[in-house]
């Protein structure tokens, strides 16, 4: 498997977005989001999807020129249209409105409609934590995407309609927690297909209600259902999918699901609660921290090593990928060499072991060494402004 660093992946995908007509600032932040997907170790909402956004802009699913627009704005809230635009370059608007006005008010939420998919949502609330605030984020896809059967049913009703819930710990990184609704998202579906790997038990099942573990029982033509999230408490999973999909389709007007066929447009709510306004930000960080360490003091069930909180394993693959770079698998390194051929954009450099870290070449022969990235909204922004 080829192995290279964040920032060589980075400057490929920027590149082929802006190929298909994306402003540099949006292909920076887009191309930004997708690999720190993949440095989180979210492989299924990274680098994997650079292809399909290049095929949304070419079918005009995206609107490489449109801008965010504020439809409405109140003390504690803003609302925005996505006007077409990649969903991450809109939800980053939005974080930061939210999180401005929370200042101002304490707590603040930001509403989404009408953008495209808008990818890994635990660096959404990884921002707003960032900020010293409490930060949550809800998606859905505007009543497209419906890939989960309701608990007790066999037909596609919801999107994964994910959820993301972040708290400052003051330690290395904060609580994170981001999950789909469903027991997996269908990018890992999709994933796995690409690698004709079948799935773990439990994600689907058939088009007749049978368990699967064969991607083929999901995509077209059989069409089965991703399960809610829960297993024999799927009613839970599915209850939250439900309700993600009144708050951050209802309120935001992007729309629910339902009957009529509609391509998928996310929706999102981005709440995000100003902790200094409560108490004291080093008080209720001293808690969360007290909070973990309990949780963590449980002794390992028969099976398990240790205990792991929400963001743990996020920030584990972070420093490991950053140090040891990320490696592709054959089947997207396929897909990527032939998209960059097809653009005109030459492969991202292969990364080289050095002894104390990986580097890259440049083309003039200088090593090219690896920035730390620590998180998405802070010391990497002059990434996707500045370049
Ligand atoms: N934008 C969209 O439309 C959309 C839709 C669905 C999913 N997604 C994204 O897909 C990604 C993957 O979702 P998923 O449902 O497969 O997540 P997952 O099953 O990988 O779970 C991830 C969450 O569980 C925590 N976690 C993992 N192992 C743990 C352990 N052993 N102990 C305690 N906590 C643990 C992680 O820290 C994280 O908070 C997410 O980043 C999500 O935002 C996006």
């Amino acid at each position: 498997m080829p192995n290279l660093t964040h920032d060589a992946l980075r400057r490929w995908a920027r590149d082929c977005l802006q190929a298909v007509g994306a402003r540099p600032s949006d292909a920076c932040l887009v191309a930004h989001h997708l690999v720190d997907a993949n440095l989180a170790g979210h492989d299924s909402h990274g680098l994997l999807r650079v292809s399909q956004y290049v095929a949304a802009v070419r079918s005009g699913d995206v609107d490489v020129a449109s801008q965010p627009r504020i439809v409405q704005e109140m003390p504690g809230g803003v609302v925005l249209d996505g006007a077409r635009g990649f969903g991450q370059v809109v939800a980053q608007t939005a974080v930061e409105e939210a999180i401005r006005k929370a200042r101002a008010t304490g707590v603040a939420a930001a509403t989404v409609r009408n953008c495209y998919h808008t990818g890994r949502i635990g660096s959404y609330t990884e921002h707003v934590a960032a900020a010293g605030m409490v930060g949550i984020v809800m998606v859905n896809a505007g009543g497209g995407g419906q890939t989960v059967a309701p608990f007790g049913g066999l037909a596609r009703r919801l999107a994964t309609n994910p959820i993301s819930i972040a708290a400052p710990s003051g330690d290395e990184f904060p609580l994170v927690l981001d999950i789909a609704t469903s027991v997996a998202p269908e990018g890992k579906i999709r994933a796995l297909a690409q690698q004709s790997r079948a799935t773990p038990a439990g994600w689907m099942m058939d088009a007749r209600g049978r368990p699967t573990t064969n991607t083929d029982d999901f995509y077209s033509p059989s069409v089965g259902a991703l399960l809610p999230l829960g297993g024999p408490a799927g009613y839970k999973g599915f209850g939250l999918g439900l309700m993600i999909d009144v708050l951050a389709g209802a309120l935001s007007g992007a729309g629910c699901s339902r009957k009529e066929v509609v391509e998928a447009r996310d929706g999102m709510l981005i709440i995000a609660i100003d902790i200094a306004r409560f108490g004291m930000l080093a008080a209720f960080q001293d808690q969360v921290r007290e909070l973990i360490g309990y949780v963590k003091s449980s002794p390992p069930a028969p099976g398990f090593e240790e205990i792991l909180v929400p963001g743990e394993t996020e920030h584990g693959q972070r420093m490991n990928r950053l140090r040891e770079g990320i490696s592709i698998d054959d089947a997207l390194w396929k897909q990527l060499l032939s998209l960059g051929k097809e653009l005109e954009v030459a492969p991202p450099e292969l990364a080289h072991e050095t002894g104390t870290g990986i580097e890259t070449h440049s083309g003039n022969g200088k090593p090219r060494r690896t920035k730390l990235v620590r998180s998405f909204g802070r010391a990497d922004r002059t990434w996707f402004e500045g370049r």
